[in-house]
């Protein structure tokens, strides 16, 4: 580790003081064509280490791809490649290795590397690097695009990941999964959706649908196409990420090295995909998370259907080609639908605004910290951090959602409240922070509906999912509360859904609240910003928040609505929690999702990135 990063972790550490990270590291990635940089006349075509550098915050971390087609660890090394890596690299710089593809490939004698000879190559990698003081993460080959893992499967058994992981266990240092990672997702995520993986991913490409492949090209199990090399990073990412959570074999340096490389990785954004068909039965392209900034390609490939345009979340149209390649993502949760003739009409979504992104920080910057989203202040309500829910927020205005931001029924508290599509698995999802974890928050959700059947909601908060039904209240302007108990939360960002799980939909969301402190919409952090843009993009404008401090409480004008909500308000955040433990249903959860965590990389993460 260089000694000014030692110097900067120890300053935090036994000081607390905000030090500027005013330098940055380099990754210096090593592999084969699977990992490589390529020309542009080649395009799509797109190795891994060509991409990874979307995902780190520029001013503190670069990538160095130095991967070649066709190396094995043996030639590589043979070659001199890794020498020219050392020539370059500091102290404190990063070595990425991913090798295997050609070590394993017995039709080619000059690559091919005995597997009980493996291990010691990749040793050397480890060696050099620690030499120069670099921190070495081990990365397994990603999975052939095939019906088996060639890597653990089948008769000519090559183990290349076992072989890896032993390596990086004996030098207590990261270890990145892509072989399982990648084969999971080809197998669980994208299982049912044949060919996308072999088309979308992979470079199994029609004729003319890239200008550089005018009749096509038959790569499928192979090499990528830029969205699938950048499915790898991300997958990259969240294995470093894993690592930091759960790997307990690091060395403290080896620890110390990765908080800080994860603290740099960008935040992800959705960028959902759809279409406006209900029984659309070709390939297109699945929803990803990608930083701002990032190169993104929408794609669909009709069976028999007819498509028109791709439009954005404000229904804007932003390409007629089927293949709309050669974007880059915006600075926010986004949907982009596909439009057919004889599909439904498009409907506004809402969505946040843009966080504020720089394309090109400045070197001296210190990079964005994770909370800086911008939202409208209007919507981070004050909980005063004390009473039974200290932590209100507002759902009237989702950074993503299907429905509208509504002010029509009083009652309401904030700015209003979010009335959710009426269909089955409508959808509304709000960036949170939250500054500590926790095993078994009591989450409360305040909504309204006029019916007779329950409508019966999924909410997925962090990695857990909840089932919470929702008996009517009698009417859109009486609004009661039910209660999600045993909430895991790992401190930092998260995001929560609600779903709809009914064809009418799911009933109007007022607001929830967490019954420990520190649960906030992302932005609305101490120090809050004050002068962010507004955020809704609602067909129905929220009612202005000053004009409700004018007017008289109990008033029948529309503001006086929320002069209800507010008078509830304030019984609710001062009312004991006895009293609430005695109210409202018991939902229990089925969340497997492991909670011991975090706290310490939450304080490493804030420290590092402010
Ligand atoms: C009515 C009501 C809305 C509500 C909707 C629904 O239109 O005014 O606020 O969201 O019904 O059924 O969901």
């Amino acid at each position: 580790m260089k000694p000014f990063i030692k110097f900067f972790l120890l300053a935090l550490l036994f000081t607390g003081l905000a030090v500027s990270d005013s330098t940055s590291v380099t990754i210096y990635v090593v592999g084969d064509s699977t990992v490589m940089t390529y020309v542009e006349k080649v395009y799509p075509q797109t190795g891994w280490g060509q991409v990874l550098e979307y995902f780190f915050d520029a001013s503190r971390v670069k990538v160095s791809n130095h991967a070649l087609g066709g190396r094995s660890s043996r030639t590589f090394l043979a070659e001199g490649r890794l020498d020219a890596v050392m020539n370059a690299a500091q102290k404190g710089d990063f070595l990425f290795v991913q090798f295997g593809h050609n070590d394993r490939d017995y039709s080619h004698t000059d690559r091919y590397v005995d597997p009980k000879d493996f291990p010691g190559y990749i040793q050397q990698f480890v060696d050099a690097g620690k030499a120069k003081g670099m921190n070495v993460v081990l990365i397994s080959p990603m999975n052939l695009n095939g019906s088996r893992n060639v890597f653990s499967t089948g008769d000519k058994n090559y183990d290349a990941r076992g072989m890896m992981q032993t390596v990086a266990n004996n030098n207590k240092i990261p270890f990145v999964d892509l072989n399982m990672k990648s084969y999971n997702t080809y197998n669980t995520t994208y299982k049912n959706i044949p060919d996308y993986v072999t088309r979308y991913l992979y470079k199994k490409l029609e004729k003319g649908e890239y200008p550089n492949y005018p009749d096509g090209v038959s790569d499928g199990t192979t090499h990528f196409q830029e969205m699938g090399s950048m499915g790898h990073a991300q997958m990259i990412c969240e294995e470093l990420e894993e690592n930091l959570r759960s790997n307990t074999n690091l060395s403290a340096d080896a620890k110390a090295a990765l908080t800080m490389l994860v603290s740099a990785i960008k935040k992800r954004y959705t960028i959902k995909v759809q279409t406006n068909l209900s029984n659309y039965n070709g390939l297109i392209t699945q929803t990803q998370y990608f930083p701002a900034g990032a190169p993104m390609t929408l794609r669909v490939t009709p069976n028999g259907q007819t498509f028109e345009k791709w439009v954005d979340d404000d229904c804007n149209e932003v390409s007629k080609n089927m293949i709309y390649y050669g974007f880059k993502t915006k600075a926010r949760d986004i949907t982009y639908t596909a439009m057919f003739q004889g599909g439904s009409e498009c409907k506004k979504i809402a969505h946040g605004a843009e966080d504020q992104y720089d394309e090109n920080p400045m070197s001296s910057s210190s990079g964005t910290p994770a909370s800086s989203a911008s939202i409208d202040a209007k919507l981070c309500m004050d909980g005063s951090d004390k009473g039974a829910w200290p932590s209100p927020i507002d759902m009237s205005q989702p950074e993503m959602g299907e429905g509208t931001t509504d002010t029509d029924h009083e009652g309401y508290t904030g700015q209003g409240f979010f009335n959710i599509s009426n269909n089955a698995s409508s959808t509304a999802t709000y960036n949170i922070t939250s500054e500590q974890s926790a095993s078994n928050a009591r989450v409360m959700v305040r909504y309204s509906f006029d019916g007779t059947e329950n409508r019966d909601m999924k909410f997925k908060i962090d990695y857990g999912t909840y089932d919470v039904a929702f008996p009517p209240t009698g009417s859109w302007t009486k609004w009661d509360t039910v209660y999600i108990d045993d909430v895991m939360l790992d401190a930092l960002d998260f995001k929560l859904t609600i779903e709809s799980t009914m064809e009418k939909g799911g009933p109007n969301i007022d607001m929830i609240a967490f019954d420990i402190k520190g649960v906030y919409r992302t932005g609305c952090g101490v120090p809050r910003k004050q002068d962010s843009v507004v955020v809704a993009d609602s067909t129905k404008k929220p009612a202005p928040a000053d004009s409700v401090k004018k007017e008289p409480k109990g008033s029948k004008s529309d503001s006086s609505s929320t002069a209800i909500g507010h008078k509830w308000m304030a019984e609710q955040m001062g009312t004991s929690s006895a009293k609430f433990n005695a109210l409202g249903q018991k939902v229990r959860s089925e969340n497997s999702r492991r909670h011991e965590v975090n706290r310490k990389t939450f304080l490493w993460r804030k420290s590092v990135t402010r």
